[in-house]
């Protein structure tokens, strides 16, 4: 039995924040601890007391003044385009034709998307992100290497096959039947392996015939447990094309709809150009729009308009979106995503941001029962921030004078470099501890 006693200044969410005064919305212990046993938390609070709980031989991890949270969570991103970061001067159609649709020819070859898949795991986690989700390449070995980078390293995430049978390179297309055959295959073997959770992933409504969006549909409705992972109305250029493939639909938002992909489950990548019949759709269906700042500005898509999904009632999660997304940092995407509401007049606050990326898209992914709260009981996935890691920043905190000042500057300071420790399922992941051998190419 492994037990470890994680202490510094520990702080976790226990509902949305409403305004930047809401203490009531998180639990914040100054001199605080989190006792770990085999992997899960048995209490988190004031050290003194955590600490009477914890038996004789508990192994100390003293983080003071670090401050300690649930791990990051990022909600989509693709592992095939860990390479493909900053790629030059195109928005999304271009972009993905130039770019997107070569790299991810790459991932036929097992070995590669092996070794891509190892390093990916670990820019997560030295970013602090202990679960995300992911779309893989077209090929089901790129979700074998996926899972299994992850396994190795005990870490929570979800991931899926991309589906695509047309627009796109004949290397990179599968047909509906293969695309079901081999999602289902995928399904079999992952799904609900220890910490794994597969993603239904119909690219988008361009990539897709109306047959795959079918084998979709039958699919999620034979796989009600599995998250479903689209793009929607990320771009006018985009739009306007998958709406004229799909002429009876009412809107880009009513093409999933109609084969039945719209639920809980559904994760919907950007949702900036939408409607309010789209926006109330979606709140109907409890789908998820998922904010990519980052890339929203790379790819000069347009800005995500947060209050509109607030005041019809609609989920939204946030997300890096690697590789049109410029960063692994979930601290540098709130910093973006805090400036992108900025621009619409919309405040984000730290408290929000901090919420966002913990419990926040815990609750997207329907998760928050195992991780993203510190709460006992749950997995013990853990990130450790140091609010002074750059002598800016270790510069700018002398003045701090509060924890939402501290936040805000870790947030708008913050990267990498200040992800001090990250546990997953109690494990420290950083230094050789918990380190995973890389594969090399
Ligand atoms: N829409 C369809 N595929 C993609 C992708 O890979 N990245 C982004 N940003 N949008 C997409
Ligand atoms: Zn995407």
């Amino acid at each position: 039995m492994t037990e470890r006693l994680i202490r510094g200044r520990v702080l976790s969410f226990v509902a949305e924040p409403q305004g930047i005064d809401d203490t009531a919305s998180y639990r914040y212990f100054e001199d605080g601890a989190v006792l770990v046993r085999d992997g899960r938390i048995v209490e988190t609070g004031d050290h003194a007391d955590v600490r009477r709980r914890a038996g004789a031989d508990v192994e100390i991890c003293d983080h003071r003044p670090n401050l300690v949270l649930p791990g990051l969570i990022d909600t989509h991103l693709h592992f095939p385009q860990t390479q493909a970061i900053a790629s030059y001067g195109a928005q999304l159609l271009e972009w993905l034709n130039t770019y997107i649709f070569v790299e991810e020819q790459k991932f036929a070859e097992a070995a590669h998307a092996g070794a891509v898949a190892d390093r990916f795991m670990d820019e997560l986690l030295s970013n602090g992100t202990t679960t995300a989700v992911a779309y893989c390449s077209v090929h089901p070995e790129s979700v074998d290497a996926y899972f299994t980078a992850a396994e190795a390293r005990g870490m929570r995430m979800i991931g899926g096959k991309v589906m695509m049978d047309r627009n796109a390179p004949d290397a990179l297309r599968d047909t509906p039947q293969q695309g079901y055959d081999e999602t289902a295959a995928l399904i079999g073997k992952w799904h609900g392996r220890g910490r794994a959770r597969y993603a239904i992933s119909p690219r988008f409504a361009i990539t897709s015939t109306p047959e795959q969006m079918e084998m979709s549909q039958a699919l999620v409705a034979e796989n009600p447990t599995c998250y479903v992972q689209t793009h929607l109305s990320e771009n006018h250029e985009e739009i306007a094309f998958a709406t004229s493939l799909y002429p009876d639909a009412k809107d880009y938002t009513d093409i999933y709809a109609r084969y039945g992909l719209l639920n809980e489950r559904m994760l919907l990548g950007h949702c900036i150009h939408l409607s309010d019949r789209e926006i109330g759709v979606l709140a109907e269906t409890r789908s998820v729009a998922v904010f990519c700042p980052t890339s929203n500005l790379f790819l000069g898509s347009g800005l995500f308009d947060r209050d509109r999904f607030d005041k019809a009632g609609a989920r939204w999660s946030v997300a890096t979106d690697v590789g049109a997304g410029t960063s692994f940092s979930m601290l540098e995407t709130m910093d973006e995503a805090y400036k992108v509401l900025h621009l619409n007049g919309q405040k984000l606050t730290p408290f929000n941001s901090f919420y966002r990326m913990t419990l926040g898209n815990a609750r997207a992914l329907g998760l928050e029962k195992e991780i993203g709260t510190l709460d006992a009981g749950t997995e013990a996935d853990i990130v450790v921030l140091d609010s002074r890691a750059k002598s800016a920043m270790e510069y700018r905190m002398r003045t701090a004078k509060s924890l939402a000042e501290e936040l805000f500057i870790l947030q708008t300071m913050g990267d990498d470099r200040c992800v001090a420790q990250v546990y997953v399922a109690g494990r420290p992941m950083k230094g050789t501890a918990g380190a995973v051998k890389q594969r090399v190419l």
